[in-house]
């Protein structure tokens, strides 16, 4: 594996559960990997855990990370081209990824869609920039159709978890104030549909992901009826693919309770906005993950970064 920018990279998701499982139990073990490696990691848009996380993996794999905020901290860059680049643009993506791959032995980046334009979202040009023409291997830390670092997390947090061979995991939509991206959903769908687990959908009339990617998941309208039996609820927003980037109004209550969920373990990728996606209760009982989760966070990019360094 040269990058790692879909769950699709996933050779073998079992095994790969198994290797992450052996570093969270000996962290430090492959101290000397990254030794005088460096980890490069640019935001184009906010991130608390994957900021964090990715940091701490690299640490623990002896490597040094470095970190920019691109948006707010370099040259505005232009991806088009044959651009006449007399905008706000001041640098073009081939000198800026050329440059930063002089810098860093692994680029990993963040570059969120702008929900306005799907045909331009969906075509990931600025990861697939960066892979084009940085020099060195690419991780993407949440692309406009993918976050693959978090759907490696939730798999690994699903088999710590799971208490029966075959759990019944359900990805349900949730209300939100604002318009949000589709790349947690789908990395959470690519990677459960590698997995040994009964797993459906459930989310409003106008909701439904991109068949692209829910293939023949069974996709429920009516979320009672999907919660059913449930082991995980995983709980995620996302803006209609449909009518794209759009809230649509929504007449039922699809807020996570305590009510609706009985014993099922509750999941979210965080950060999470209490009492419109999910009620306190919900997060404050003992079946909620979301903070070991989050702590997956480390050693699934961990694992990631390790095979790069072992395969480049
Ligand atoms: N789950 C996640 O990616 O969190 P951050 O946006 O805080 O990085």
């Amino acid at each position: 594996m040269k990058h790692y920018t879909s769950i699709n990279d996933i050779e073998n998701i079992n095994s790969w559960i198994d290797e992450a499982k052996e570093i969270k139990a000996n962290p430090l073990a492959n101290k000397e990997l990254g030794k005088n490696k460096t980890l490069g990691l640019l935001f184009f848009n906010s991130s608390l855990r994957t900021r964090l996380s990715t940091q701490k993996a690299a640490l623990n794999l002896g490597m040094d990370p470095i970190v920019m905020n691109v948006s707010g901290d370099a040259w505005g860059i232009e991806f088009g081209d044959g651009t006449v680049m007399n905008g706000n643009t001041a640098e073009h993506i081939k000198e800026a990824a050329a440059v930063v791959s002089q810098y860093c032995d692994i680029i990993a980046v963040r570059a969120f869609p702008s929900l306005t334009d799907k045909e331009k979202d969906e075509s990931e040009q600025i990861l697939n920039s960066f892979v084009e023409f940085a020099s060195v291997p690419i991780i993407s830390m949440e692309s406009a159709t993918g976050h693959p670092l978090q759907g490696l997390t939730d798999a690994i947090t699903i088999s710590e978890n799971a208490t029966k061979k075959k759990p019944k995991v359900v990805l349900s939509w949730a209300p939100h104030v604002k318009t949000l991206p589709h790349a947690v959903a789908n990395s959470f769908t690519q990677a459960m549909q590698k997995m040994d687990v009964e797993f459906v959908i459930a989310n409003p009339e106008g909701y439904n992901l991109s068949k692209e990617i829910s293939k023949d998941t069974p996709i429920y309208h009516n979320q009672e009826e999907a919660f059913k039996d449930a082991d995980f609820v995983y709980t995620k927003n996302w803006s209609s693919y449909e009518t794209y980037g759009q809230l649509l109004e929504v007449n039922e209550n699809w807020t996570i309770t305590k009510d609706k969920i009985g014993d099922a373990k509750f999941m979210h990728c965080l950060p999470v906005r209490r009492n419109v996606v999910v009620e306190d209760a919900v997060l404050d009982s003992d079946s909620s993950l979301v903070i070991k989760q989050a702590n997956n966070r480390t050693y699934a990019a961990q694992l990631v970064l390790k095979k790069i360094l072992e395969n480049n």
